[in-house]
């Protein structure tokens, strides 16, 4: 007989990992809170941009290996995959995360493996523990472990096989039985830890790249002041052996870099002073991109934003630093301001800019705001790039005259 899993949340983490497992052969319950999501699913159509996931979730159903609903229906495995925001005050939100562990916990019988995947605070697979002992007593020997993801979107089900993974149960038992199944179907190492070290593994990382990426951007705030070039700077800095500086930009985005860093910090108040720094520097450089920009406004320039994403070819506009930046200088500059977004087709809600296809932005005037480093981008053809001021946040123009 088949394994079968229910996963619980079908968005970047869960449909792809829903679906590839599909495609495996495993029986597969996707459950969402959303019944929009839930219909486009059903309709054969993904509601996430990745490549290959439509195919996968069409031949999936096809195939009656996936099926979608509004509550966890009874399996061998549960993941978790639902969102873990952040509250106004930097709080972490884990009340997705406990309602799932509540609306599965009538499915679950002796024996099932709990996996909770979503970016959680130390600690959070041990409550998720205490609330399934609360609402199932009679239930002694449930496996619940930690299998954080670690995806990039756009590579998500390469990466899912790919990557290293962690795996950290509530008991070696349970450790044992994770890694057991994402051997399943990850080509990558798979390594047991326990819950609370693998949890922290995944905040750390995220954190890492937070805090390094706040570095490369105090450097080319640093080197501004000197009129030097961060990007040389850095490139020759990464020739010593053991530095690795990453790139600056105008801030970091997505929903994970800018986010989980908090978790970490929040979970551990006084101990924690280089990751709120970090995001202080991170909030130093986006206002400084915004000061430049807003002085060749004053100076009567038409500002031309490329890009409002928060990385380069994706659409995702979730905590994009480009886009916040776009938006105040548009709001200070009402009729100065252009859009070029070529992953969208208007300008997102409550931004007061038109959005231009790059050819005709680039027919007019107007200075370049370069904000994310789309593939488009990089291939504008130096003519028309002759003659503009130009703000290059992400170093793509290096050649060309920079303000
Ligand atoms: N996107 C990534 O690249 C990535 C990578 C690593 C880790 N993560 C983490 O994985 C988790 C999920 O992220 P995502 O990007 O897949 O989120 P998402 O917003 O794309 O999707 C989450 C889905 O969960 C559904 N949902 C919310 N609450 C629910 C509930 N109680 N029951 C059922 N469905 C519910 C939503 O409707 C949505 O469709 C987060 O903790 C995130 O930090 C994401």
């Amino acid at each position: 007989m088949a394994l079968s899993i229910t996963v619980i949340g079908l968005g970047y983490v869960g449909l792809p990992t829903a679906a590839l497992l599909a495609s495996r052969g495993m029986r597969v319950h996707g459950v969402d809170s959303s019944a929009q999501v839930r219909q486009t699913l059903a309709s054969g159509r993904s509601h996430i941009a990745e490549a290959d996931v439509e195919a996968l979730v069409e031949r999936a159903l096809r195939d009656g290996l996936f099926t979608l609903h509004a509550e966890p229906p009874p399996a061998d495995v549960f993941i978790i995959a639902v969102p873990t925001p952040l509250a106004a005050d930097r709080t972490p939100v884990l009340d997705h995360v406990l309602d799932a562990a509540r609306a599965l916990a009538p499915a679950l019988k002796a024996g099932d493996l709990v996996l909770l995947e979503s970016t959680s605070p130390i600690g959070t697979t041990a409550r998720i523990a205490k609330l399934l002992a609360e609402l199932r007593p009679e239930l002694r020997d449930l496996a619940i472990a930690y299998g954080p993801e670690r995806v990039l979107p756009s590579r998500i089900l390469a990466e899912l096989v790919e990557n290293d993974r962690v795996a950290g149960g509530l008991t070696p038992e349970a450790t044992a039985r994770a890694v057991a199944f994402y051997r399943l179907f990850v080509r990558g190492a798979v390594l047991g830890t326990d819950a609370a070290t693998a949890e922290m593994v995944k905040l750390s990382e995220n954190a890492f790249r937070d805090v390094n990426i706040a570095f490369a951007n105090e450097l080319s705030l640093i080197a501004d002041r000197h009129g030097l070039d961060v990007w040389k700077v850095i490139g020759l800095a990464n020739r010593h052996p053991r530095v690795d500086i990453l790139k600056p930009g105008p801030g970091v985005g997505g929903h994970c870099i800018a986010v989980d860093p908090w978790f970490l910090a929040h979970g551990a108040p006084g101990a924690a002073r280089l990751i709120p720094a970090a995001r202080a520097v991170d909030a130093a450089k986006r206002a400084s991109v915004l000061e430049q920009a807003s002085a060749l406004c004053a100076a009567g320039e038409r500002v031309i934003c490329l890009g409002l994403a928060f990385k380069a070819d994706v659409e995702d506009l979730r905590e994009s630093p480009a886009l916040a930046i776009a938006s105040d200088l548009a709001q200070r500059h009402p009729g100065q301001v252009i859009l070029v977004e070529p992953h969208l087709h208007a300008a997102p809600a409550g931004v007061a800019a038109p959005l231009l296809p790059l050819e005709e932005a680039l027919a007019g005037p107007g200075a370049l705001l370069v904000l994310t480093d789309h593939s488009e981008f990089r291939r504008i053809p130096p003519a028309l790039l002759a003659g503009r001021r130009i703000i290059d946040t992400r170093g793509i123009f290096r050649t060309q005259e920079s303000v």
